[in-house]
């Protein structure tokens, strides 16, 4: 009998190992999204460059782009574009951008983002700003009906300012919690914010904004995306806002 059971649990190793394999791991999504950017990117001109581990993997792909320089929209990717000798610049020495390439905790049919899991939501929606395209890169998991829905939204905040802000932000009915010893490149705090229903997001985006001690928030919509490249089972897909 104990030989039979454990005949019967190889068989089930295997096939779970045949099942997985027909599957991408979301690494290999991220990274096929990224590769697919690059024909949407400028060559030779001046990229505005996002934070995360999937613009991490486009990152390794910009020689073949011949970037002229980067903007980085946080210390770690200003490292990481150094590192290939891709020059970085000033924000206040670019009169704009061609584009800026970006990731996303998560995305909706109209392109809008939620984004900061990485802290950067600030330099990157200022980079994002410039930019006359934002081509977003995902893999599928990031693809939802509703924004933080399961992600919470990261808000930015001067440190001085965290209580008050906590509580008007529950006034509008969400839940902060405190992201403990993460101080963003602007030497600020950030609050998680749970159980928001976001019905209209450039609205909410506004009236978050509006909150004093608020630096930025995580909704993008004013500055939404103007093509997604998200990386799925069947490979990968090019959207637009609908
Ligand atoms: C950082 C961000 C990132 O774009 C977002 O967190 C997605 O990251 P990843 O590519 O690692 O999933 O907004 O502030």
């Amino acid at each position: 009998l104990r030989f039979k059971i454990m005949r019967n649990v190889q068989k089930f190793e295997n096939l779970l190992r045949d099942v997985m394999s027909l599957y991408a791991t979301q690494d290999e999504k991220k990274q096929a999204a990224a590769k697919a950017a690059l024909k949407h990117l400028p060559k030779g001109g001046i990229l505005g460059v996002g934070t995360g581990s999937t613009v991490n993997f486009l990152i390794e792909l910009l020689p073949e782009l011949q970037l002229e320089a980067a903007v980085a929209s946080s210390e770690a990717t200003a490292q990481r574009l150094k590192k290939l000798g891709i020059e970085v610049v000033d924000m206040n020495h670019v009169g704009g951008l061609d584009a800026y390439v970006d990731g996303a905790d998560e995305i909706d049919r109209h392109l809008h983002m939620i984004k900061g899991g990485g802290a950067a939501l600030t330099r990157e929606k200022i980079v994002a700003s410039i930019a006359r395209k934002f081509v977003c890169i995902v893999d599928d998991s990031k693809w939802v009906d509703q924004l933080a829905h399961e992600f919470p939204l990261p808000v930015e905040v001067i440190p001085m300012a965290r209580s008050a802000v906590a509580r008007k932000i529950v006034s509008l009915g969400g839940d902060p919690v405190y992201r403990e010893g993460v101080v963003t490149d602007n030497g600020n705090v950030i609050l998680d914010v749970y159980n928001l229903n976001i019905l209209n997001a450039l609205e909410l985006e506004k009236t978050l904004n509006d909150i004093p001690g608020v630096v930025c928030n995580g909704i993008f919509a004013i500055n939404k995306a103007d093509i997604a490249v998200v990386a799925t089972d069947n490979g990968i897909e090019e959207r637009t806002a609908v």
